[in-house]
């Protein structure tokens, strides 16, 4: 069975393009957000990144998942897996099949703002799941989640963000996203949670500068989006990939370093902005987590964290949470 729900019109969703990048371009110092990253470039681009030999967060989640989804299927014993931002769909299939083996599945609602390529994902995970009611939701999820089709009353559920999603907000922004995910769960239901852990920071800053500058032009690729959806005119090759530690907030920075004067133009905005030879943009930060932290985070919210599993080299970490 297969379905979807649109709760994003293109329409909608470049308004609040629109609104991100006059308020990023607007604001000092300047940043955008990095849900723009993600055309259909940039999410070929990042699915490049998970299998570059620095950016170790993909297929440690997935050797994780590998060794534990039965375990994680136990544990959660649910009627319905909902996932937010599920990417290429692999680690999806393992979670999908444990569930499946352990004898609760029904239903699998996969949410993502791409819709095209959801329709197709989900599709295909119907086709090879007879029996399973798939119903994806198109929509963002730090602002649908009230609208999912969750708290059906026929079982448990276990939400999962996996990938390490989470850390593109910043504390406070994760705790509002949080207490939603609360709000939209019931008492027993579960959150499955994948962390990047903090380590040595020289590991962490190649995984976000790789040798070959994949991240680099997964990077600049934001700007060639404003450049083609709101007639911009960036020269992507005047800025230089940036990628840093923060040790006290204990996040990667990514920004973009105009290598000389640049004055762009925003067209569909009626903007004209500045920046100085040298001037760095904030593109994204990808905090990294502690157990203790995490935990605290998740109790905050309503939830009480009940597993933790990591790789042997305490890397990445996924996390099973129940609702209070
Ligand atoms: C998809 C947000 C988890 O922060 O590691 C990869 C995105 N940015 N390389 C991350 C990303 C640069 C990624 N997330």
């Amino acid at each position: 069975m297969f379905r979807i729900d649109r709760n994003l019109t293109a329409d909608e969703l470049h308004k609040s393009l629109r609104a991100d990048v006059a308020e990023g371009l607007t604001a000092r110092p300047k940043r955008l957000p990095p849900k723009w990253f993600y055309d259909e470039h940039g999410s070929s681009l990042f699915e490049e990144i998970t299998g570059l030999p620095e950016y170790y967060p993909t297929r440690t989640e997935r050797a994780i998942l590998e060794e534990r989804s039965d375990e994680i299927a136990r544990a959660a014993d649910a009627v319905a897996l909902i996932e937010l931002g599920s990417g290429s769909g692999v680690k999806t299939r393992l979670l999908l099949d444990a569930l499946g083996r352990h004898g609760t599945l029904k239903r699998f609602v996969p949410v993502d703002v791409s819709g095209d390529f959801l329709a197709a994902s989900a599709r295909r995970v119907a086709d090879d799941h007879p029996g399973l009611d798939v119903h994806a939701v198109v929509g963002d999820f730090e602002h649908h989640l009230g609208l999912l089709p969750v708290n059906e009353h026929d079982g448990r559920e276990m939400l999962a963000v996996l990938g390490s999603t989470i850390g593109n907000q910043a504390p406070a922004a994760r705790g509002v996203f949080l207490r939603a995910v609360h709000a939209a769960l019931d008492p027993g239901d579960t959150l499955l949670l994948g962390a990047d852990l903090v380590k040595d920071p020289e590991r962490l800053v190649a995984a976000y500068d790789d040798a070959q500058g994949v991240t680099a032009a997964f990077d600049r690729n934001v700007l060639t989006v404003i450049n083609q959806r709101l007639g911009g005119d960036f020269d992507p090759g005047a800025f230089d990939h940036v990628a840093v530690w923060d040790p006290e907030r204990e996040w990667i920075e990514m920004r973009l370093r105009a290598r000389s004067h640049q004055r762009v133009r925003v067209a569909d905005l009626d903007l004209e902005v500045d920046f100085a030879a040298g001037e760095e943009m904030r593109t994204e930060i990808s905090a990294k987590f502690r157990r203790d932290g995490l935990t605290a985070e998740l109790d905050a919210a309503g939830f009480t964290l009940t597993h933790w599993w990591t790789d042997p080299a305490g890397d990445f970490a996924l996390s099973l949470s129940t609702v209070r």
